[in-house]
């Protein structure tokens, strides 16, 4: 069945020529076309044909798109939205000068909605999530990645995973899994460390694999939390058991994450708020994907990743909400993009190719998603505008018109 997707104004399609990530300078080039539709067949992207070669009675399925801009559908590569309770306390805390890392010492942060999590069933979980990943859609998201890393035990880190598993066979979205059980050390083990890593490495990993209850593990690398040694232990064990591997690090602290995360071919390195020089060299050329969340730097009132000398150096930039109750409570992919043109100083064309392209591969699937290229699924975000720079204008608005995944309409305000 063939459906035609008609005389948009602007067809911004991220196009890499086969490339699939486009990295530093090239991540101003968006291609955008005029003039041109989008024919797609089975959910797949068929050609881009001319309007002024358009028979429109040859179509029987014609979905008008006039004054409407169209992109690829947004990719959200880090997010945390299986989680239950509230840390509005913390937050007030946070802003009467005490910080993230404190509130994390004494017990609060990760470990409060740890013990919120262990408390509720999955059926609670599933409910709260739910209605995150619909925000989520009304605002163009097509693919969407979820960690765990709020259960820090055999069952509650299970528990969560199976949250995401059914999240994945109710939505049309795709959702990528996550494994985050070296979030931080769970109460239980704070006086044996190696005994959780053990239980990480010997217990959880090899039943997730057996079970196929993710994709990729991540870690955080902190002095709060894991040591790059740490690390590579859980990271050795993923990458043996056929894992793709994420880090969350130099966030607060630089203590050698990255180094390790490169060593372990990690697919992505997330936050990098305190990168150095030499970081920044060495995601020069990287097929690491740099991964930035400005809605942690907003939301803990912290300094922000350096993208612009990450793109001036040419490191593979993409962004993400880091949606959590902790650091960055910010379920709005529009307003991180948003941020990143104002305190980042990313021009609007690198922002989609970090949301779109680059977000893509940091999940992996840059060969099917991420641009508007023939082949590839037609997941598509449109806009209400028929120009892809009002997304950036219009500040704490909403102005998508319709979210498309493979060739189907899964949100529409017309
Ligand atoms: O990505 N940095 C570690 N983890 C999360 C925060 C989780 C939380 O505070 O609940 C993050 O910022
Ligand atoms: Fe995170």
């Amino acid at each position: 069945m063939k459906r035609l997707f008609y005389n948009p104004s602007q067809i911004v399609t991220a196009n890499t020529a086969g490339k699939f990530f486009l990295r530093g300078n090239e991540m101003n080039e968006i291609s955008i076309l005029e003039n041109h539709s989008i024919l797609v067949e089975n959910g797949i992207i068929l050609e881009f044909p001319k309007n002024s070669e358009l028979v429109l009675d040859d179509y029987k399925d014609i979905i008008d798109l006039t004054n409407k801009c169209i992109l690829p559908g947004f990719v959200e590569s880090h997010t945390h939205l299986v989680f239950s309770g509230s840390r509005s306390n913390e937050f007030k805390l946070k802003l009467s000068g005490i910080s993230y890392e404190e509130i994390a010492k004494n017990g609060g942060g990760i470990l409060h909605t740890v013990k919120s999590v262990r408390d509720s069933s999955i059926e609670e979980l599933v409910h709260n999530s739910r209605i995150r990943i619909q925000k989520f859609i009304e605002q163009g998201i097509t693919t969407l990645e979820i960690k765990s890393g709020y259960g820090l035990s055999f069952s509650d880190e299970i528990k969560i995973l199976q949250v995401i598993k059914q999240l994945k066979n109710e939505f049309s979205i795709d959702i990528v899994s996550t494994f985050l059980g070296a979030h931080t050390f769970p109460p239980e083990y704070q006086n044996d460390k190696s005994k959780y890593i053990s239980l990480i490495t010997e217990e959880m990993l090899p039943f997730i694999k057996e079970n196929n209850l993710a994709e990729f593990v991540d870690a955080f690398c902190e002095t709060t939390a894991f040591s790059p040694t740490e690390v590579d232990i859980i990271f050795q064990k993923a990458n043996e058991l056929g894992f793709s591997l994420k880090l969350h690090t130099e966030q607060f602290n630089e203590i050698g994450g990255l180094n390790i995360a490169l060593k372990n071919k990690a697919v992505s390195v997330d936050h990098l708020e305190v990168l150095t020089q030499n970081g920044i060299s060495l995601l020069s050329n990287s097929e690491t994907v740099a991964t930035l969340l400005p809605g942690v730097s907003f939301f803990l009132n912290y300094n922000f990743a350096p993208a612009r000398k990450l793109i001036d150096n040419n490191a593979i930039v993409a962004l993400a909400t880091d949606f959590n109750p902790g650091s960055s409570h910010i379920l709005n992919f529009h307003f991180i993009m948003q941020l990143a043109a104002m305190r980042m100083k990313m021009s609007f064309e690198e922002i989609i190719s970090a949301c779109t392209i680059n977000a893509a591969k940091a999940l992996k699937m840059e060969a099917n998603i991420g641009s508007l290229e023939i082949g590839k699924k037609a997941d598509f975000v449109v806009l209400q505008s028929p120009n892809y720079s009002d997304l950036f204008y219009n500040i704490g608005q909403n102005i998508v018109d319709k979210t498309i995944k493979k060739g189907e309409i899964i949100y529409n305000v017309n």
